[in-house]
């Protein structure tokens, strides 16, 4: 599969808050996770998948908070992948300190500034499939940030720029 060259985005939400009753509690952190296994499943609805490993902070995140983030990244952006996809982090508070989002009006997920194109999402499906889990989202909203640049891809274990 390192050969299948991909396209790599942040998967991210914000966890939900302590208090679901009350609309004023603060609500939690922003998470986020570096994906190549994303994919448009559906025009019509429009749907997408993201495939998560069980057990990392995402699928715990996303098996209770129904809304959640896609940003394609640019090539610029590989230092956002990087950051993102570090094993073991305890906090994302840090790691979302220095770069420019936007949070999503349907989801109130971080959408990050610069990416090719942002999209939200509410799970519709899950499927357990070995040791990740499928989720499938119907599309909320699309937006494209940024006109210009190209694509972050992932191809042989190296993070690669087209052309
Ligand atoms: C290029 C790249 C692509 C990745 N794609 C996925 C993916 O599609 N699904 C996934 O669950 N993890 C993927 N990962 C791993 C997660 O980014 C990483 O496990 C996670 O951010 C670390 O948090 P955790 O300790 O909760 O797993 C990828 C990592 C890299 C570097």
């Amino acid at each position: 599969m390192s050969r299948l060259a991909a396209g790599v985005v942040l998967v991210t939400a914000c966890e939900p808050s302590l208090d679901a009753d009350d609309p004023h509690a603060p609500v939690g952190e922003d998470v986020g996770m570096t994906a190549t296994a994303f994919l448009s499943v559906s025009l019509d609805p429009p749907l997408v998948l993201v495939s998560l490993r069980e057990g990392s902070r995402m699928d715990d995140l996303l098996a209770e908070q129904p809304l959640w983030g896609v940003s394609v990244l640019a090539e610029s952006q590989r230092h956002i992948a990087g950051r993102f996809a570090m094993k073991g982090r305890i906090s994302d508070r840090l790691l979302f300190e220095d770069i420019p989002y936007t949070r999503g009006a349907a989801s109130g997920a971080p959408m990050i500034g610069g990416a090719l194109a942002t999209l939200e999402c509410r799970t519709e499906q899950t499927v357990t499939a070995g040791d990740h889990t499928l989720v499938i989202g119907r599309v909320l909203s699309a937006d494209l940030p940024s006109a210009d640049g190209g694509p972050l891809t992932y191809f042989k274990g190296k993070y690669r720029q087209l052309g």
